[in-house]
Order: structure tokens, then C-alpha cells, then sequence
């Protein structure tokens, strides 16, 4: 029986030089048996260990290696960033591994790896004393924190003859990786989302503003997140200089009334993720002029924004998945939890914003994830990106990647 994961599924497989590139002609054709398409873009160094025509034969398809072998599609690695589902690269060398953690772009493999716009799965191969060498584990540290998942090297016999961690995993391992993979990434397919971020911009006048120091990456990660599974993703943003991410319907907006309407248009969704840092109170009378200095001390009058989440709190619709943020300075726990029953949620997020490596304008976070019953999860300091990926999975109960 062929795995409907993989039935029509385009798949680039990167081989690099290292020993257990003699492996990789069994893992296409078990990717293939299993109706995949296969495109191998090599290193030179992986002829060394597995020929071209070997690959070319099993794959059915010519094997990529040279960025500039042919001047009409030197483009290529653009197109193929595009073209695949999935990018698996096994074995991969600590020679590539330096490369992709620097962004190297010296062959078509690498330079493809920058141009993905999918998922990265790299399965390292090396001697035993390679692995564990402190670059190494630097520099897969570093991919990580791109996105890249990693499948650690199996414990073994190795070539050199020594016994340690190094080995690639056998094909059928990689394969149910790759497969665990392409499902979390449909497994939103046909669903809704509906993701806010960033701050809310209050006038105070023509051109003075309440505003916080929100940057929006939490928000914008958890869209990304989304949008990578196969979601429809509307992201409801306040201003912001972070870039839409790839496959989300951006709508802007600068006020907290703004942002409730937009809200209010898409509240239809399967989830909503409601991350904004949205200003509790907004300036009663905002002047349409410019004021003018005064001598005098100054008051301005605020009144309360509307609660965007309590409001969709309320009226949630059965099987809605509503999730809250919430940032705080102390008594955290108690506050979070109290602000998940109050708006009526599933889920609330919660971070400390004076913890460091968490709160606003960091590129990571520390959260600690408060589920229906009161249960709470801290997860790990990480990039943001990944805090996203954590709090999916927990939230849709995927199993974790194989990594
Ligand atoms: N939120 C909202 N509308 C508001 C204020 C907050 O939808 N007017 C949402 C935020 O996006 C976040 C959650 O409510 O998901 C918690 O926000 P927070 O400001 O921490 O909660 P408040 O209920 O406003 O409580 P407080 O400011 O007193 O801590």
C-alpha cells in the first residue's frame, strides 16, 4: 500500500559527501514506491560516494549540481524553491552543514536551501568526533533557529571503525520523518484562521499617538505558523515593520476600534490566535488639528476600548479554537488564568515581559501555555518562530517532528 502523505508530493533530496551517501538510492526508491517525485540535487563531493548516474537512474530524473551548468536555467534553485513540498537533505555533510548555517549559495543545493519556501529536513552524517566537534553543534543550533528540522545521527558502527553518534538514519526512518512532516503540514488544510498582532495606535491628535511597544513578531510567527499547514490565514495587524508572511491575507489597522471591526469580519474562523497588543484605553476626544504647546500641566481624557477577545469570547461557536496572550510584570499565573475564564477561552499564552529573552522586540520568547483545565506548560526559551511551532503543535496535539 502506498502512503497517501506521499502520493503526488514533489520532493527535493540534497546528497552531500559523506559515507552514507551510499544509502540515499534505497530512500528515493522507497519515496517513489510511495508515489513521490524526486528531484536529487548533489554536492561535487557526493560523487565521491554514490554516482550520478546511479541517482539520475533511481530518481528518474537528471541530478542538479552545478548552479551554472547550463546558462539558460541558472534560475533554477528559484523555480525549484518553489516547485517542491518538502526539502530533505541526507546525508548531510559538516562541510554543507557550515554552509546552510552561513547562507552559503555555491551550488544548486545550497543555493535552493535559501530559496525554499517549505520545510528543511536535514539528517546529519559524520564521524563520531566530527558530530560532537563544538562548530558542529553550533552550526546546528543555528539552522535550527531557521526553521530547519533536524534528525539527529543514529548511534552506531561507523566507518572510521569507532562507535558513537554519527550515523544517518536508515532510509525507513527518514522516510516516516518526512512523512509526520508533509502531514502537519496539510493538516490545517481547509481550515480558518484568523491571527491579530502588533500594537493599536490611539490619536491623540494629527499627529500624536497612545500607542505600546509591541513589534508584532509573536503574531506574525504564529500566521507564518498557520499558513505553513496548509490554514487560510488572515492577519489582522497593527502598524508594524515586519514583512506578511508567505500564503497570509494581510489586513492593517491602526486602531483598537479599527481592529475590532476587521476582527469582527473574520470571527467566522476554525481558530483565532489573538496576540495584538491592543491599547486598553484610547483618548476620548482625539484632536483633528495639531495641538499646540501649553504652559500648563495637561490632561487628556481616556475611556475603554472595546475587548476585542471578550467580545469573541462570547459569542464563540462551537469547535472554535480561541486563544489569548497575555504579557505581564507579576502574579502571572493567577492573572492569565483568571483573563482564559473570563474571555471565555480554550487557550492563553502567557509571557513576562520583564524575563529575559522574552517581551517585546526580542526575537525569542518564554512562554507558558494555559490549557481548559487550569493545566499549565512552560515551554523553553526559543525563537520566536519556533515558540509559534511549539504552541501549534501542543494546541492541535501533533506528535512532536522527529528531530
Ligand atoms: N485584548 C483584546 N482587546 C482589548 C485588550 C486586550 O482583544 N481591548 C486581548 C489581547 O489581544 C490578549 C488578551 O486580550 O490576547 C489579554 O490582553 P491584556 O491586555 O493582557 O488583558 P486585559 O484583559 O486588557 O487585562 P490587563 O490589561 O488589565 O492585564
Amino acid at each position: 500500500m502506498t502512503d497517501p502523505a506521499l502520493r503526488g508530493r514533489k520532493l527535493l533530496l540534497g546528497v552531500t559527501g559523506s559515507i552514507a551517501a551510499y544509502k540515499t538510492p534505497a530512500l528515493i526508491r522507497l519515496l517513489k514506491r510511495h508515489g513521490a517525485e524526486v528531484q536529487v540535487l548533489t554536492t561535487p563531493a557526493a560523487s565521491h560516494f554514490v554516482t550520478t548516474e546511479t541517482l539520475a537512474t533511481v530518481s528518474g530524473r537528471p541530478v542538479l549540481t552545478d548552479l551554472f551548468a547550463n546558462h539558460n536555467t541558472w534560475t533554477q534553485h528559484v523555480e525549484l524553491g518553489l516547485w517542491a513540498d518538502l526539502m530533505v537533505i541526507a546525508p548531510l555533510s559538516a562541510q554543507t552543514l557550515a554552509k546552510l548555517a552561513h547562507g552559503f549559495a555555491d551550488s544548486m543545493l545550497t543555493a535552493s536551501v535559501l530559496a525554499a519556501r517549505f520545510p528543511v529536513l536535514i539528517c546529519p552524517a559524520m564521524d563520531r568526533d566530527m558530530y560532537e566537534h563544538p562548530s558542529v553543534r553550533a552550526n546546528l543550533k543555528r539552522v535550527q533557529t531557521y526553521g530547519y528540522h533536524v534528525m539527529e545521527a543514529a548511534y552506531g558502527e561507523l566507518a572510521s571503525g569507532l562507535t558513537g553518534y554519527g550515523r544517518m538514519p536508515e532510509p525507513p526512518a527518514i522516510f516516516e520523518c518526512i512523512v509526520k512532516l508533509l502531514l502537519n503540514r496539510a493538516s490545517l488544510a481547509g481550515k480558518v484562521a484568523l491571527v491579530t498582532a502588533g500594537p493599536t495606535r490611539e490619536p491623540i491628535d494629527a499627529v500624536r499617538v497612545v500607542a505600546n511597544y509591541s513589534t508584532g513578531s509573536m503574531g506574525f510567527a504564529m500566521a507564518a505558523a498557520l499558513a505553513r499547514r496548509g490554514a487560510q490565514v488572515t492577519l489582522v495587524s497593527g502598524p508594524t515593520l515586519l514583512e506578511t508572511p508567505a500564503g497570509v491575507d494581510r489586513i492593517n489597522v491602526e486602531t483598537a476600534a479599527e481592529m475590532y471591526d476587521a476582527v469582527k469580519a473574520h470571527a467566522a474562523a476554525d481558530y483565532v490566535f489573538m496576540a495584538a497588543a491592543v491599547a486598553d484605553y484610547a483618548p476620548a476626544e482625539p484632536s483633528t488639528y495639531k495641538l499646540p504647546k501649553m504652559d500648563k500641566a495637561h490632561t487628556i481624557r481616556l475611556q475603554p476600548t472595546k475587548d476585542i477577545l471578550k467580545d469573541l469570547g462570547r459569542k464563540k461557536r462551537v469547535k472554535q479554537v480561541l486563544v489569548g496572550f497575555a504579557m505581564e510584570t507579576h502574579e502571572g499565573m493567577a492573572k492569565a488564568t483568571h483573563k482564559l475564564q473570563n474571555k471565555n477561552l480554550d487557550w492563553i499564552v502567557l509571557n513576562y515581559v520583564n524575563e529575559e529573552g522574552a517581551g517585546f522586540g526580542i526575537g525569542t520568547n518564554r512562554v507558558t501555555l494555559i490549557g481548559p483545565a487550569g493545566s499549565a506548560e512552560p515551554l523553553d526559551l526559543m525563537p520566536k518562530h519556533e515558540v509559534a511551532e511549539a504552541l501549534l503543535q501542543r494546541i492541535l496535539r501533533e506528535a512532536p517532528h522527529c528531530a
